[in-house]
Formats: C-alpha cells, structure tokens, sequence
C-alpha cells in the first residue's frame, strides 16, 4: 500500500502539483496519485500486465505516481525519470529498491540503451516542455521497444481561460507556448495543444490509439511507437494547411500581449517604489511643518 511508505517533504510533493486549499496535503498528494494510477491502468490494453516489463516515468517527480505501483515494481522493472535532483535524491533513499531512479538533464539523451522500455508515461510533462518537446519526444519513441506504448498527456482545451486568459479556439492554438521562461519553481513554462497538432505532429512517431479527452484538466493519449526513424525537424515541420500559420500568428500575439501585461506591471511597481521613495526622503520636511504650525496655533 502507498500509504505504508514515506512520504516526500512537502516542498517535493507540492512542486508538481499545488496541494494548497486541498485539505490535509498528504491526503491530497495520495489521492492525485491513487488517480493517475487509476487513469494509466484504465489506458492500458486489456490484456496488459507488468509482469518481466520495464516501465519508465518520465518526468517521475518525487513519485506521487510511481509510489502506486511499487508491487508491480515487484513483479516488473519501475523506472522514474526527472530533472529535479532533490526529488530523484529522495525518491533514491526512499522507494529504491524496488524503484530504479535516474536523474535526466534539460536537454535528450537519457543515457539508457535503445528500446529498453515496453511501457514509458509522461504526465504533466509534455505540457511544459517548450523547445526540448519534440527532442525529448523522439528520446522517448528511442527508449521503447518496437511497439511499445507511450501515454503522454496534454493540455489546452480544458485550462485555456486559467492558463491563457482566452476561451478555447481548437483554430489558433497548435502548440502554443506561454511564460517561456517562467521557473519551474513557478509551476514552468506553458505549452498548449490542441488535438489537430497532437495527431499531425506526435502522430508521424506514433499510433495514436486512444485520446481520454479529461482527467486532471488534461488530455491523456496511448500511443504505440511506429517504426520509423525521424529527426527533430521532421516531426516539427508544419503540416499543410493554415491552420498551423494560424497559430503561430496567434501565439506571437499571446507572447505580445505578455510582455505588455510585464513591462505594464514593472511600471506600476516602479511607480509604487518611487512614491515611497518621495515619501521617506519628504518625511523631516512633514515633520518640521507639523512642529511649525503647532507654534502658530499656540
Ligand atoms: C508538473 S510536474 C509532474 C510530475 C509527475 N509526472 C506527476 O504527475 O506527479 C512536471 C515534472 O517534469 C519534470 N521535468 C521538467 N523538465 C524535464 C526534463 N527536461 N526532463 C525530465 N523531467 C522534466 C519536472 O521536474 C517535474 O517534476
């Protein structure tokens, strides 16, 4: 049972997921977990079984989902996969064995033989991954088997008026990146994408089999890994049609419009400061003005 072993600090189980006005954290960070578990098995083929397989969790976190699967990390190979050393660190010390951890670098390759997988799942990564996305994608058809399965969610359709302020419109969004450089800290950049781009780009790598359309605002896909060798450039080519210039012009707008809405709240805090500024510096000059008419009020 996940609830037997430990839990990460609250600094790691929060950082994937924000678990603030959920109640008790631990209890919050189990449940999301209980559920992703619940939503890749419900993805899985039928007969499927983790018996004698590999399984990587890419972008793993501190394993608020791989702590779900430690009896089939038993009877199969568990892998997770992060950036985040902290989290790659505990998870290490913590659920190793029977888990295997490694820590990845921003940027492909990640250092394991071709096809070592039969099953790889990216959740909540994809959707912040902006120039790396397409590299990291092809790392990851790299890493499986010959037909074997991706499940990687991504996001738009149901977070574009919290994420980008604006209702959905399937026609201007392809992949749509938002707050570039925000730190992962911050929650990372935003990358929205709308099922046409999915298909025509993730779909040149892989079969896309199934798209579950929300769990967790996200969009789950099961894919199989095609056989077929392809560069970055191949699979970010645009694919015929306006559609993907459409959304290009609209992400430049989006992009402009954020840094108007920077420069707008840099200038209001300049303000903000600059007042206070002028208050501090006025202040003995308030203060003899006050001593100045309490003599002439005598
Ligand atoms: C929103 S969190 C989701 C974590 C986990 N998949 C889950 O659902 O609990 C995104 C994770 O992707 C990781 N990540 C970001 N860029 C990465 C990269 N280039 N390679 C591997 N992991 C990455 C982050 O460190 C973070 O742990």
């Amino acid at each position: 049972m996940s609830q037997d072993h430990p839990y990460p600090p609250l600094k790691l189980a929060d950082r994937v997921c924000s678990l603030e006005g959920r109640g008790d954290p631990f209890t919050a960070y189990e449940q999301l977990g209980a559920e992703t578990r619940t939503a890749l098995v419900g993805l899985l083929p039928d007969q499927w079984s983790f018996e004698g397989k590999r399984a990587l969790d890419f972008g793993c976190g501190a394993g608020r989902t791989l702590r779900h699967f430690l009896s089939e990390a038993e009877a199969g190979e568990l892998w997770g996969a992060d950036i985040d050393a902290a989290s790659i660190d505990w998870l290490q010390e913590a659920l190793c064995p029977p888990l295997h951890v490694l820590r990845c670098e921003v940027d492909p390759p990640l250092g394991l033989e071709h096809g070592s997988f039969d099953l790889i799942w990216a959740l909540s990564v994809f959707t912040h991954l902006t120039d790396n996305s397409i590299p990291w994608l092809l790392e990851l058809h790299r890493l499986l088997k010959p037909k074997g399965l991706l499940i990687a969610t991504y996001m738009g359709r149901w977070t574009s008026e919290a994420l980008a302020g604006e209702p959905w419109d399937e026609d201007r969004v392809g992949m749509n990146v938002l707050r570039h450089d925000q730190d992962w800290s911050l929650g990372g950049p935003v990358a929205l994408m709308s099922d046409w781009w999915v298909r025509a780009h993730w779909g040149r790598a892989f079969e896309i089999l199934e798209v579950e359309p929300l769990i967790h605002g996200q969009s789950w896909a099961l894919m199989r890994k095609r056989d077929i060798e392809l560069t970055t450039e191949e699979l970010e080519r645009p694919e015929d049609g306006p559609r993907e210039f459409a959304a290009l012009r609209h992400n430049l707008r989006q992009v402009q419009r954020e840094i108007e809405l920077e420069q707008q709240a840099h200038e209001q805090s300049l303000k903000a400061h600059e007042q206070s500024l002028s208050w501090r510096v006025t202040r003995p000059l308030r203060a003899a003005g006050r001593v100045a008419r309490s003599f002439r009020s005598r």
